[in-house]
């Protein structure tokens, strides 16, 4: 029993070494670095941006989960951990969730990584629409009050919205720029919340799908 407990921890000790496991014992997924050059010119980018609800389920490559993932909310300026999307009073409120159809993961920005939270596909709790099920992606926005303390209450709801949206129109110019389909969706957030057992300062805001266009 003890040496089964002690290879537990060595097991631990080796995984969070080799950058497998964040500090509070979960297992994460590393990205290679995102590519921050080159990319359509963002007029171009903005002359393409559009919804698109039409997926093939093929998964993104992990250099489009790292670069998507950074253009969404990354650190451009990690000597004062500052973010690609603006956010009211610099709380960085929103955390990116991302369900894929092997389980659903938090994004980390400083260490550029993702932390597996559970090995449920959340994917049809986002949507009721057929895209659902199909996109190999949804990014799922969670505004954590609890980084509002010194925000008046009655300005929370829409800092959590002007911050998600911006974050949001990042993921559209990048999937714009990389030839990938996007859209931003509402969804039934009890059932997704309770499924993510979320506490009562985190709100779901809206999710986003992305993936390969059809
Ligand atoms: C807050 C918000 C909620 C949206 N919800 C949905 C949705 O539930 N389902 C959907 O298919 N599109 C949704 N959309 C996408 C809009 O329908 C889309 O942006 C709009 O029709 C304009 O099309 P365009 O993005 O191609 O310019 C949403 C957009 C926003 C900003």
């Amino acid at each position: 029993m003890m040496m089964k407990t002690l290879g537990r921890i060595l097991l631990g000790l080796v995984l969070l070494a080799a950058g497998a496991l964040s500090p509070r014992g979960q297992e994460s997924r590393s990205l290679p670095p995102p590519q921050t050059s080159g990319g359509k010119p963002v007029m171009q980018a903005l002359q393409e941006r559009r919804s698109i609800r039409e997926f093939k389920p093929e998964p993104l490559a992990d250099q489009q989960m790292s670069d998507l993932l950074w253009a969404a909310f990354g650190m451009n300026r990690p000597e004062i951990d500052h973010r690609t999307a603006p956010s009211a009073q610099n709380t960085q409120d929103i955390d990116i969730y991302v369900a894929m159809a092997g389980g659903w993961y938090r994004y980390e920005a400083k260490p550029h990584r993702l932390v597996r939270m559970g090995s449920a596909d959340l994917r049809p709790l986002t949507s009721g629409q057929a895209f659902a099920k199909v996109a190999p992606v949804q990014l799922i926005y969670v505004s954590d009050y609890g980084r509002m303390p010194k925000v008046k209450p009655e300005l929370r709801d829409l800092y959590a919205g002007v911050d998600t949206g911006c974050i949001v129109q990042n993921v559209y110019l990048y999937c714009a720029s990389a030839g990938l389909a996007t859209v931003v969706h509402e969804l039934d957030r009890p059932p997704l919340a309770q499924a993510m057992n979320l506490r009562a300062d985190q709100h779901i805001v809206v999710a986003q799908a992305v993936g390969w266009p059809k």
